[in-house]
């Protein structure tokens, strides 16, 4: 099967039906310096930000990283199961809705964030279109990214070895780690203010631990006896060792309207 034969609608929405939640598991245990990718993000919106959209929300941690005084953060995701979970753990306002359709008026929010949303949500033009349309002049666009680099050789060498036992990497629908974006935001008159790459550590110290990270990939063109192989790799490392890290790279991107 060639990438252009994925159906990602349809993909995404089993995925995120069948492991709700899976994503905030993982990324809410990878660990750079004193925090997760969650909170890294949460730290480019200011708080003058009073209207917030947090866009393909998944489970809702970042609305939770978000919350304040006088600030509304409105976790909006196409999927109702992810969207159920977030409800769980956190007041919303939840709203389910396709990111290409945003249901809001014209420069009516302060700021939009988005944890890998703006790699899952295709096409990009079109997604970065509405973004531009519902934010305020001034208004800020946040939006992390999981990248290629920066990685350590000990890095390179447990990802190679986690490859070579799924035969393919993670993909996502859009461009890998945001390829172009610096023109795109150029091409919708934002203006770049920070473009920074950080490294995150999942520490897998079980097979519980390996079978919830290698879950949560996309891999649209693998068996799944092609992830049990990399989850027995990941659990025969950690009986002689202890454990293994394994490293996220995350961008970046902010911008102002
Ligand atoms: C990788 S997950 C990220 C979830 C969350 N932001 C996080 O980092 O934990 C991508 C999310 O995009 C959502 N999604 C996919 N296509 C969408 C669309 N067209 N509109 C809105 N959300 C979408 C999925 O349902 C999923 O929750």
């Amino acid at each position: 099967m060639s990438d252009d034969d994925i159906d990602w609608p349809e993909y995404l929405a089993k995925f995120h039906r069948d492991r709700a939640g899976i994503v905030e598991s993982v990324l809410s245990r990878a660990v750079g310096g004193d925090h997760t990718p969650y909170r890294w993000l949460a730290r480019a919106v200011g708080g003058p930000a009073t209207t917030v959209l947090d866009l393909a929300c998944g489970s809702g941690p970042m609305s939770r990283q978000l919350a304040g005084p006088g600030r509304t953060v409105i976790g909006l995701d196409i999927s109702a199961a992810e969207l159920q979970l977030a409800a769980e753990r956190g007041p919303g306002p939840w709203l389910r809705a396709d990111g290409l359709r945003l249901p809001f008026r014209d420069g009516s929010i302060d700021a939009v964030t988005s944890s890998i949303g703006l790699v899952v949500i295709t096409p990009l033009d079109a997604l970065m279109a509405e973004i531009v349309r519902v934010l305020r002049p001034g208004g800020v666009l946040a939006a992390i990214a999981p990248a290629i680099r920066p990685l350590s050789p000990t890095d390179l060498r447990v990802l190679a070895r986690i490859n070579a036992r799924l035969r393919a990497k993670p993909q996502f629908p859009g461009p890998v780690e945001l390829a172009g974006f610096k023109k795109t935001l150029k091409a919708y008159d934002l203006r770049r203010v920070e473009d920074a790459r950080e490294r995150y550590r999942f520490t897998v110290a079980s097979r519980a631990d390996a079978e919830l990270v290698m879950s949560a990939l996309y891999l649209p063109q693998t068996r799944w006896s092609r992830v049990e192989s990399a989850i027995e790799l990941l659990q025969d490392r950690v009986e002689r060792k202890g454990s293994v890290d394994i490293t996220i790279p995350m961008r970046r991107v902010v911008a102002i309207k």
